[in-house]
């Protein structure tokens, strides 16, 4: 596990595209895995300034989202897809977007052929991840197994209410989701998660820190042959071997920064 502290979200964010960025250039036909939710928007955003500005090219990138409310169609407003438009590819096309099907009628059937879709793909090359209050990844609750593929999962009250600035009140966030599992996440390649603020600082511990769990599924993350994790200081607060994370990392040769 490589794990870096940035002095803030900003800082985080733009080694998170770089780590993107690095993948793009020199993989131009990668698969990569998305996220959405408030993290990644700034990771999104210099994505966007990269292409615009430096020419970076995602017309041969793939990808495949994580997640997508059930029940909401592409064109409803808080839909993931509608999200994905906004951030990223209304203004940087790639040559195929995957998400979950939010209005699937045989969700078992489209959760079957999102892997399928995945494995004819060759595979994840990079995961992006965000980290749930919850120690959720994907929408994979506590409880989660860590052998899950993509599937349909209920929210938690927490992960509604944490959700719920987007939609007005926690009963207007849909309680069904479908998500890719933690063994679907655990194939890629690359895992990169980010985790910002005061509010993530309990569940980045436990999942990084803490013993292999179902109740904190970020924790399975531990085992994956090759983890980022970007972090700001306040995320980053509860952990007890910090200053060893920042020395390790303040010592590596620039080709293994991600600046
Ligand atoms: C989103 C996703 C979720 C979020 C997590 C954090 O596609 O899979 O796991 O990454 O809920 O959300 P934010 O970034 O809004 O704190």
């Amino acid at each position: 596990m490589e794990l870096v502290i940035k002095k803030d979200a900003g800082e985080g964010a733009l080694s998170a595209a770089a780590v993107l960025a690095r993948l793009v250039s020199q993989k131009p036909e990668c698969v990569l895995g998305l996220a959405t939710g408030g993290t990644p928007v700034p990771v999104y955003r210099e994505l966007v300034r990269r292409h615009q500005e430096e020419g970076l090219d995602f017309s041969r990138v793939t990808s495949f989202n994580l997640d997508e409310y059930l029940g909401l169609g592409p064109e409803h407003p808080q839909s993931y897809a509608a999200y994905m438009r906004e951030h990223l590819f209304d203004k940087v096309p790639v040559r195929a977007a995957h998400l979950p099907d939010g209005l699937a009628r045989d969700v078992p059937g489209f959760c079957a052929e999102y892997e399928d879709r995945i494995r004819r793909s060759g595979g994840i090359d990079l995961q992006l991840l965000g980290l749930g209050s919850d120690g959720h990844i994907g929408f994979n609750e506590p409880g989660s197994s860590l052998a899950s593929r993509t599937r349909i999962k209920t929210l938690t009250e927490r992960t509604r209410k944490d959700n719920a600035r987007y939609f007005g009140s926690p009963g207007e966030v849909p309680k069904h989701v479908l998500t890719m599992g933690v063994g679907t996440i655990m194939d890629s390649r690359h895992c990169l998660l980010l985790a910002f603020g005061e509010k993530k600082a309990k569940a980045v511990a436990e999942a990084f820190e803490g013993p292999v769990s179902h109740m904190v599924p970020a924790s399975a993350l531990q085992w994956h042959p090759q983890l980022t994790v970007i972090l700001d200081e306040a995320a980053a607060s509860h952990l007890t071997r910090a200053d060893y994370y920042r020395w390790v990392y303040d010592r590596k040769p620039d080709w293994q920064r991600w600046e």
